[in-house]
């Protein structure tokens, strides 16, 4: 028995990653929402002392010796923050570290100002600066590009993270399922190649048995032949499995009703099984028999296992939501499947017995979904209830 615990410990790592990621993009955004907190005040002065120079200057004596020291120390100082002066009616008188370029119209100039206006007005009030009551200048001001880069810089970071992680996680689990692929590939094809060879020498010594004198009237030949018959239906699986298969126009009724044909005489007498259909007898689906048969076999003998000795089991061909498609249906009165495992039964390894491999309904769900283009999943299920698997075929 392979633990079930590897997916359990396998979705709390997950968990555990996710939680990480999120601790961490959450841990960059707060820091860097304090580093723009704190350039933004840092910018905020910046700009009070250059309202306060302009100010200055506009009142001053023509002769102040401090005009110098402001006009160089404090207006031009400022090199990052964008501003521009203007009168009460909003006429540009300067501006201060715009992208505007230096050869276009005036028209398209004093557009492109009239538009960096608005959006410093919605960014921050103007500072106001008056002339002793007779005229006011405004200063307009919004933040330098690089707060505004780094307000942003932490979502366009994360971003580009989270769309790798996606890319890789894709990548991996791509190259995981190809690997997957050939195991499963290569083991079914080297054990089909292994039982071939003992396989056409028992048919040979049956063919033997049959026809000598010495055997006949003798029951056990016949069993014989029906254990060779079987071990070849087991290898012409593997083979299938092995190869990319053959899928044909085949009648599904008789196809459902052969298949359980082998477990009816295997289990309990007290296991009903019944064949049912909403369609003539003779509608097709495209198949491969062998692997068909198998996957049949697989869900109904979980179903036997679900039952304990005592039940009924029920295979319904009905219509499918999907176009062109056909269902089968396969209902037991077994313990039922709780909601939460409903997917993981059919990962490779998941079982709940003791004697089990957990590998029944991932190999159906291949034989399924990779061979026939189809889907098989739990319809429905109710713990002590019963549960219904449900396969999709093309027609
Ligand atoms: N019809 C069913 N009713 C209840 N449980 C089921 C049924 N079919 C499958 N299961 C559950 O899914 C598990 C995996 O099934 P499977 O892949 O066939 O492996 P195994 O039969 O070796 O355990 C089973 O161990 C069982 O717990
Ligand atoms: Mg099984």
């Amino acid at each position: 028995m392979i633990p079930t615990s590897i997916y359990s410990k396998r979705s709390r790592l997950k968990l555990l990653i996710i939680g990480i990621a999120l601790a961490i993009g959450a841990a960059t955004v707060i820091y860097t929402n304090l580093l723009v907190a704190k350039l933004s005040e840092r910018e905020q002065q910046l700009i009070d002392l250059y309202g306060k120079g302009l100010r200055y200057m506009i009142n001053a004596e023509i002769d102040s010796d401090n005009l110098v020291f402001i006009q160089e120390e404090i207006i031009d100082a400022n090199r990052s923050v964008p501003v521009i002066q203007t009168d009460e009616k909003e006429n540009v008188i300067a501006y201060k570290n715009l992208n505007i370029p230096e050869k276009i119209s005036e028209k398209r100039k004093k557009a492109l100002l009239k538009r960096e206006i608005a959006k410093m007005k919605a960014q921050h009030k103007p500072i106001v600066v008056a002339y002793q009551q007779e005229f006011k200048n405004y200063i307009f001001y919004k933040d330098s590009e690089l707060l505004t880069q780094l307000r942003y810089y932490p979502y366009v970071q994360l971003t580009v993270i989270a769309c790798l992680s996606v890319i890789a996680y894709y990548a991996f689990s791509y190259s995981r399922k190809a690997e997957q692929n050939r195991v499963w590939v290569g083991l079914a094809k080297e054990t089909a190649h292994q039982l071939g060879t003992p396989l056409s020498s028992l048919m040979a010594w049956y063919e033997y048995l049959k026809s000598s004198p010495r055997f006949e009237n003798e029951p056990i030949v016949d069993e014989l032949g029906k254990d060779v018959r079987r071990l070849e239906i087991i290898t012409e699986r593997f083979s299938n499995i092995g190869s990319v298969p053959v899928l044909k126009d085949e009648p599904l009724l008789r196809v459902v009703e052969n298949a359980i044909g082998y477990l009816r005489n295997r289990v309990s007498s007290k296991v009903a099984f019944a064949v049912e259909s909403d369609f003539p007898p003779e509608t097709t689906a495209k198949v491969n028999i062998p692997l068909f048969e198998w996957v049949i076999e697989n869900i109904c003998k979980n179903a036997v296992d679900a039952m304990e000795g005592k039940g009924s089991i029920t295979l319904r061909l009905v219509k499918s939501n999907t176009k062109g498609a056909i269902a089968l249906d396969i209902q037991d009165t077994g313990k039922g499947i709780p909601k939460t495992k409903q997917e993981e039964v059919f990962l490779p390894g998941y079982t709940t017995k003791k004697r089990g491999w957990g590998l029944g309904l991932a190999l159906a769900r291949r034989i399924i979904e990779n061979y026939h283009q189809g889907r098989l999943y739990v319809k429905s299920s109710e713990v002590g209830k019963g549960t219904t698997f449900r396969v999709v075929l093309n027609k």
